[in-house]
């Protein structure tokens, strides 16, 4: 009798067991794939364009907190220091535009990148600016060189994008000084002005390289990214 009061505790027992594992087992794939969607959201968030890349701090973790000035280089990169800034206007070309993204990345003094990943966005120089009210924006950084033992002109390359502005790239910032600029790129572009994607630098008081452009932003029809 005894005995099978053991067995039929045993077997309730069992039965508890069994039924804590299931509830457990479901609440720990329940917390995995919570855990999984935070992650994924983190990852992007932390993926931004931006991220990490502004020794200063001043372009923030992505573009919703980017600043309007951003510095690319710490104090100690190598190489000519530079700033270029302007306004970006709406496809009216008139009205300045706040809250548009500009990202921009580019080699270092040395023409190279230096990216860990296929992903250019994740070059070591590169940072996300967010126009402010006057649409304004401004980064900070040294003057790109060509790449190692090539003819194509230095160059940095920029995307833009805003509400109701999906992302796309535009013309790569060239300099009017520098000897792989040809003619005909500049003949191109030289009517456009401060819109010109070749920028004139001068010395400023300061001792440092500035240069303007100015940008239309218009609805991606070539060139977008999808984001
Ligand atoms: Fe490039």
């Amino acid at each position: 009798m005894s005995q099978q009061i053991a067995k039929l505790n045993c077997r309730k027992f069992l039965g508890f067991v069994m039924k804590t594992a299931l509830v457990l087992s479901l609440v720990g794939a329940g917390a995995l794939v919570l855990s999984s969607c935070g992650a994924g959201r983190s990852l992007s968030a932390q993926s931004s364009p931006g991220s990490g890349s502004s020794p200063s701090g001043s372009s923030g973790s992505n573009s919703a907190s980017a600043s309007w000035n951003v510095s690319l280089v710490s104090s100690t990169e190598p190489g000519e220091p530079m700033i270029i800034s302007g306004t970006i206007y709406a496809p009216d070309g008139k009205t300045p535009l706040e809250g548009i993204s500009l990202f921009v990345y580019q080699t270092d003094a040395t023409g190279r990148y230096s990216t860990t990943g296929g992903d250019n966005r994740n070059t070591r120089l590169h940072g996300v600016m967010k126009t402010n009210r006057e649409g304004r924006y401004e980064f900070r950084t040294i003057k790109p060189a060509s790449y190692p033992d090539s003819r194509i002109p230095a160059h940095v390359h920029a995307y833009v994008s805003g509400p109701d502005y999906p992302e796309y790239w535009i013309d790569e910032y060239h300099f009017a000084d520098d000897p792989f600029v040809t003619s005909e790129m500049k003949a191109k572009d030289e009517v456009k002005g401060n819109r010109s994607s070749i920028v004139t630098l001068t010395r400023g008081a300061d001792g440092v390289l500035h240069g303007v452009r100015d940008i239309v932003i218009e609805r991606c029809a070539k060139n977008c990214t999808g984001r």
